[in-house]
């Protein structure tokens, strides 16, 4: 039987393109059950996950539980602001705290770059990153890439631009390791400001003219501006930022081909992208957030498989 070649999925990074073949053809399967009446199967009876959320999330937490439900796992929920993490507790003993209560995998969200990482060194279980800063978001890479599949039949050969605060975005650098994995041309678009300088030694392009990068490509990943990670002001204002960079309908009816939209969430409505762009049928952001389940279903299944042999 196929098998991943990790023992936990920390970031793209430490994926090949095998891992990521395999995490489909299981999400396949995973779709097909989620898409019955009965949503259910009884793989992971004997699989305890807990989920530990150190930064806000909405999509990411659903998921993940609602994957580890419908796979049967036993799940548990960790909230940093609701724990003794306020008191002084440190990961490290967090955690290990857990997993004494006969846990298997963690999954989690925290806003250092790193932490799954580090965690992976120091504990024993399946350690499943959620989101770690402004590093990695493997999970959200895997459910864009195999929207991607789904929606244009493959993602070898296709043109991907992703535009916003590359600078600040997990999801951007996972994106790039994932497409360019499996054959995709990248490129990123924004302010020069959000752009970090290192981004052209990973073979990705840079273009700072939206209308040029759409004309361009086959896929437009539209990101959130994070202010919540900036100390300082990168842009002058969010309407400049909006007309350069933002998406609207009458840009996208101005291209001579249709292209897909696709957005991470939480989506700031017309700023990077109007109503009637997001709600259109060019974007496939609910469809991204379905298949996040199903993605998930098969990274935690296969991860799982290794921990019981
Ligand atoms: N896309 C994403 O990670 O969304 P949340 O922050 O709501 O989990």
């Amino acid at each position: 039987m196929s098998e991943l070649s990790v023992d936990h999925l920390l970031g793209i990074k430490y994926l090949n393109k095998t891992d990521i073949e395999l995490i489909f053809e299981t999400a396949d399967q995973f779709k097909e059950v989620i898409n019955r009446p009965i949503k259910k199967v009884p793989s992971l009876r004997d699989i305890t996950i807990a989920n530990l959320f150190f930064e806000n999330s909405t999509r990411t937490k659903l998921s993940f539980e609602l994957a580890e439900k419908r796979l049967s796992a036993d799940v548990i929920n960790f909230s940093a602001s609701q724990s003794s993490v306020k008191k002084g507790e440190t990961l490290v003993d967090t955690v290990n705290n857990i997993l004494s209560m006969k846990v298997d995998m963690v999954v989690m969200r925290h806003p250092n770059p790193g932490a799954g990482v580090f965690l992976s060194k120091h504990v024993k279980a399946s350690i499943i990153n959620a989101g770690d800063g402004a590093h990695e978001h493997p999970t959200q890479a895997l459910l864009d890439s195999y929207s991607i599949r789904e929606r244009l039949g493959g993602v070898k050969g296709k043109n991907v631009v992703i535009v916003g605060d590359i600078l600040h975005s997990r999801v951007a650098l996972s994106n790039i390791y994932a497409l360019q994995l499996q054959g995709a041309n990248v490129k990123v678009c924004g302010p020069k400001t959000l752009i970090p300088k290192y981004i052209e030694s990973l073979g990705v392009k840079v273009e700072t003219n939206l209308r040029k990068a759409l004309e361009w490509c086959d896929v437009a990943n539209m990101l959130r501006v994070q202010n919540e990670r900036m100390e300082i002001s990168y842009f002058p204002s969010t309407r400049e930022y909006t007309q350069q960079f933002g998406v609207n309908k009458t840009l996208l009816d101005s291209l001579d081909k249709e292209i897909v939209i696709m957005h991470p969430g939480p989506i700031n409505r017309g700023v990077e992208i109007t109503s009637d762009v997001a709600d259109s049928k060019q974007a496939i952001i609910l469809d991204q957030v379905e298949n996040g389940v199903a993605v998930r279903m098969a990274v935690i299944y296969l991860l799982a498989s290794k921990i019981k042999q």
